[in-house]
């Protein structure tokens, strides 16, 4: 017995992942996006995307609001929904992973044990977890969709950051912060080449 289903068994493939990366010239990976609303989030993943690709690698990018008007479409922003959202996109980049792309999730992704839950499915270094490190004040203020407005007006309840948590990551691969040495704020190209120099290194 598996989950609900009786009578189902593992098939093995011929093609192993290993062939893949090898005919992709590449290790398949996962790079975890994870901050609150407004933190550019999705606006790095996507540079980052561009700069992999211009470099020859394969890409994929799951992103929040998109994968929402479809394969998740039946979930709200309930805990248990929010943690059935990330098990899926978890369950789904790892197809992706495991066929050879370097696969990036852009989701708010707010309780540490639903991270942690994705983390425990994939192999060793495989699954990179990058902090959107951006303070709430921050996000805020730029309030890109008018959500952050809305929420505090009471019109969007369970609202990250605002009534409801956001546990940040322990220990992330990666912490991108807003800001240079200097204090000046960052473009969100100089963050995306921040990731990008890890993942070099
Ligand atoms: S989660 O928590 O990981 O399941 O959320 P995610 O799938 O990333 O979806 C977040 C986007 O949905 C919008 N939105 C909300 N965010 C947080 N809390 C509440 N209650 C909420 N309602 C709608 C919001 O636009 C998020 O997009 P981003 O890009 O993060 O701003």
């Amino acid at each position: 017995r598996v989950g609900n289903a009786t009578n189902i068994r593992w098939f093995e493939v011929m093609v192993e992942r290993e062939d893949k990366e090898r005919l992709l010239g590449q290790r398949g990976c996962m790079l975890w996006f994870t901050g609150l609303s407004g933190s550019g989030k999705s606006t790095v993943a996507c540079t980052l995307e561009h700069m992999l690709h211009e470099l020859g690698h394969f890409t994929v990018l799951l992103d929040g609001d998109n994968i929402r008007h479809g394969l998740n479409k039946d979930l709200g922003f309930s805990a248990e929904d929010r943690a059935e959202n990330i098990r899926r996109i978890g369950e789904v980049a790892k197809l992706f992973a495991d066929s050879g792309a370097v696969t990036m999730t852009s989701f708010i992704s707010p309780y540490r044990a639903d991270r942690d839950m994705v983390r425990e499915r994939c192999r060793p270094g495989e699954f990179l977890e990058v902090h959107m490190a951006v303070p709430i004040e921050v996000c805020e203020a730029r309030d890109p969709k008018g959500l952050y407005k809305k929420a505090r007006a009471g019109l969007i309840k369970n609202f990250t950051g605002i009534d409801d948590p956001y546990e940040a990551p322990l220990a992330p691969e990666i912490a991108v912060t807003p800001y240079d040495e200097e204090g000046n704020m960052r473009s969100p190209r100089q963050m995306a080449l921040q990731i990008l120099d890890t993942l070099q290194e």
